[in-house]
């Protein structure tokens, strides 16, 4: 049966089962497992990072939460209407998201944040999966290129013809689906100044005007 969740156990990259276990023996109270997307399984957005951080979303189990670059995401996403609760850096928050999912082209944490090329094709499976599985989608925001590169695969389509630029988007041939392309909104590209908050506002301001125009024109 096709599956958009890998198991916890997933032997499919043997380096990243390997970290897993140790880190199972290192700290045996993190989650410790490929990280689950989370968010609504009707979503018409999908937001894809890179992998979870180790004392980040590889201990709290939920992608971003407890890593530094879920706090402009999860506040972004509060600010644009598409989570509602609050962000407390912990799954128990009761954070929802709405009308959006987010996923990591990577679902295992790679040693030093860094997935092999051989680990970004093996886990797009999954990301194959999970963009086939989203009924309403109808936007995808890639976090950084690694990201863009894995979803231009994913949906089959050439990477020359679909640069990665911060604050382009691509329509994707034959789908309803428009990519959108945002600077990773890690530590480093936040305390560098590539990315500002109000340069990753201005990307979902531009997805949530699109959804709106796309579900208006559904009702037409
Ligand atoms: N945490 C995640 O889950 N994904 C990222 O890309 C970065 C941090």
């Amino acid at each position: 049966m096709e599956c958009a969740e890998p198991s916890r156990d997933c032997p499919l990259c043997p380096r990243l089962a390997a970290f897993r276990e140790s880190n199972r023996t290192s700290f045996p109270d993190f989650f410790n497992a490929p990280v689950p997307s989370f968010g609504d399984a009707e979503a018409q957005l999908l937001i894809v990072g890179l992998a979870p951080g180790l004392r980040g979303a590889n201990r709290t189990g939920r992608p971003f939460t407890g890593d530094y670059a879920g706090q402009l995401l999860y506040s972004t996403l509060l600010k644009f209407g598409l989570a509602s609760g609050e962000y407390l850096e912990t799954p128990a928050d009761g954070l929802r998201l709405q009308r959006c999912m987010i996923t990591n082209a990577v679902r295992c944490v790679p040693p030093a944040n860094k997935p092999e090329p051989s680990e970004i094709n093996i886990c797009r499976h999954f990301l194959t999966q999970r963009i086939g599985v989203l009924p309403k989608l109808r936007a995808i925001v890639v976090l950084g290129r690694i990201a863009h590169d894995s979803t231009l695969r994913a949906l089959g389509l050439k990477l020359a013809a679909f640069p990665f630029r911060h604050g382009a988007s691509h329509a994707v041939p034959g789908s309803p689906v428009r990519l959108f392309d945002s600077y990773h909104c890690s530590r480093y590209n936040t305390n560098t100044g590539m990315l500002t908050p109000s340069m990753f506002e201005t990307v979902f301001k531009t997805v949530r005007t699109y959804l709106e125009i796309s579900n208006n024109s559904d009702v037409d």
